[in-house]
């Protein structure tokens, strides 16, 4: 039987063992506004930080949770302003202006402004329903001052925005304490930022002033639906729930913050993927390449690869030519911001030393940007030809085929990475769908390592689609043997035999 009477939910709030609300605050709730806050709820609105994050499975009642704070709060101090948000007018019409008029009777404000949704309380202060359309509309805030914000489906905003948000949340009143707190299931466009702000406790990539983040000012509050009483106990809704592919199952029911609707690379699984450098065995005849996302203000990124032949998985001597021959292995990491390119290539350089790199994949807008009279790439390159690297080529920058590459390749487990690799690591599984090209990935603050590995993997079986057969590919053809000693016998007469045949790698060269 759904609890829907006020006595079967009063009853939940009972049972449970949650803080029971004996303030001031709390009988505005519960006489007033005949709101009976769940234990979730509850923890929700004693939590003292200045950001709260109520997140996690659909329907324990972050909506409401979060209008009936922006109320309790504006009608603690008078002449005080509260914001609530939605991305779009739409969704706020179907939420939480919807449980505005449905659940706050007229007689508890004198007015509300039908064509700028605000409500004004009889003590003067004010709670305004808002959206964000776009990415500037946030500056019509500007100007003003908000004791609460509170943000309805957060991982649908940017983080610039929640930044620009957070310079209005103040407040003159003495005694009046500012803060912001957001109500979202997990995914969407923001989902990168809002975990790392407050499940994973570390500054966001993009960030104004990450040295300044203080995970002490985050609190996250995880729901699940059973949290929610009318729900649990709603069999209908949690077999429809229940029926949904296993990712948005997960997502919306227990609010999982690792799987969730529009995740792009859903089927990368660290068990699968991810490995220990010191577990593989890296011979020194593997090709190795490199692939970098240039950035300044951004983060550049940096990967080594290298492609691990799979002796023993395909019979012995028919290794032909194709990715399946051998395994991508993405060794190490290197990030840096406000290098210039010259201290990059040092860098890189310092990371590569006694290592054979057959190629070096950069970014294409490298090949365009001067700092000085020459190239960014220019002056990359110069330094890692001195330095017998070679000159860096314009990566292939087809970013939805190479997101298919990369989500194919981790499908077949051709593709490994190396568990130093954390900003990678990271960032794969926050990737997220556009919403208008749905086969590229919506760019993000932080996607510069997936750029960057991007690059590397696309880059080179481009080589090998134009049927240039790598190096390691060749050798893995003749080194086929299951014994190591054998095997280090065929690889050093292959390498001879190389040397005598192989030509150069060419790459077309920039046009001076
Ligand atoms: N304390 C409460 N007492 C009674 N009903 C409640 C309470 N909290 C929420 N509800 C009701 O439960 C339903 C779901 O609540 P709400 O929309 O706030 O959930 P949600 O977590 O925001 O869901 P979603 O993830 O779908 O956005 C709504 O009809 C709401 O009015
Ligand atoms: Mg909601």
């Amino acid at each position: 039987m759904p609890i829907t009477t006020k006595t079967g939910v009063e009853k939940f709030i009972e049972d449970s063992a949650a803080p029971k609300l004996l303030d001031g605050s709390a009988r505005i709730w519960q006489r007033k506004l005949c709101y009976y806050p769940f234990p979730k709820q509850q923890r929700f609105h004693y939590s003292g930080a200045k950001y709260r994050l109520f997140g996690g499975a659909a329907g324990p009642g972050k909506s409401k949770a979060l209008m009936m704070e922006a109320i309790v709060r504006a009608n603690e101090h008078p002449g005080v302003n509260t914001l609530l948000l939605r991305r779009t007018f739409p969704e706020l019409e179907a939420s939480l202006l919807q449980y505005f008029r449905r659940d706050i009777p007229r007689e508890l404000y004198r007015s509300y402004n039908d064509s700028k949704h605000v409500v004004t309380w009889f003590n003067e202060s004010t709670t305004q329903f808002g959206y964000s359309r776009s990415e500037s509309d946030i500056y019509q805030y500007q100007g003003a001052e908000y004791l609460f914000i509170g943000i309805d489906e957060l991982t649908m905003f940017t983080l610039a925005q929640w930044q620009f948000l957070t310079s209005r949340n103040r407040c003159p009143v003495s005694g009046a304490r500012p803060n912001m707190a957001g109500a979202t299931n997990p995914g969407n466009i923001g989902h990168a930022w809002v975990k790392s702000l407050w499940i994973d406790k570390q500054a966001a990539a993009g960030m104004d002033s990450p040295g300044k983040y203080d995970p002490g000012d985050y609190d996250f509050i995880p729901a699940r639906l059973c949290d929610n009483p009318i729900y649990a106990a709603d069999v209908n809704y949690l077999k429809s729930l229940d029926a949904l592919p296993e990712n948005l199952r997960r997502a919306f029911l227990e609010g999982d913050w690792t799987v969730f609707a529009g995740q792009y690379f859903d089927n990368f699984n660290t068990a699968l993927h991810v490995s220990r450098p010191e577990e593989i065995q890296f011979e020194p005849w593997w090709a190795r390449w490199i692939s970098i996302d240039w950035g300044f203000e951004h983060p550049a990124a940096v990967y080594w690869h290298t492609a691990a032949p799979r002796v023993g998985e395909s019979a012995g001597g028919e290794l032909g030519i194709g990715a399946a021959a051998c395994r991508t292995v993405t060794y190490r990491e290197f990030t840096g911001q406000h290098m210039s390119p010259r201290e990059l290539a040092a860098a890189i350089l310092d990371h590569s030393v006694d290592e054979k790199i057959s190629a070096v994949y950069l970014s294409p807008d490298a090949f365009a940007r001067h700092t000085d009279h020459e190239t960014i790439a220019d002056q990359i390159g110069n330094m890692f030809v001195a330095f017998g690297l070679p000159r860096p080529v314009p990566a292939d920058n087809d970013r939805v085929g190479g997101w298919m590459l990369m989500y194919q390749m981790l499908e077949a487990e051709e593709w490994l990475i190396t568990s130093n690799c954390v900003e990678l690591i990271r960032t794969l599984p926050n990737l997220v769908r556009d919403n208008v090209r749905v086969e590229d990935i919506a760019k993000i603050d932080g996607d510069d390592s997936a750029d960057a590995a991007r690059y590397g993997l696309k880059s080179r079986h481009s080589r090998v689609a134009a049927g240039d057969a790598p190096y390691e590919q060749r050798l893995a053809a003749r080194v086929t043997s299951g014994d190591p000693t054998i095997r280090a016998i065929q690889a050093r007469k292959a390498q001879l035999a190389e040397h005598d045949h192989s030509s150069p790698i060419h790459f077309a060269r920039r046009q001076r």
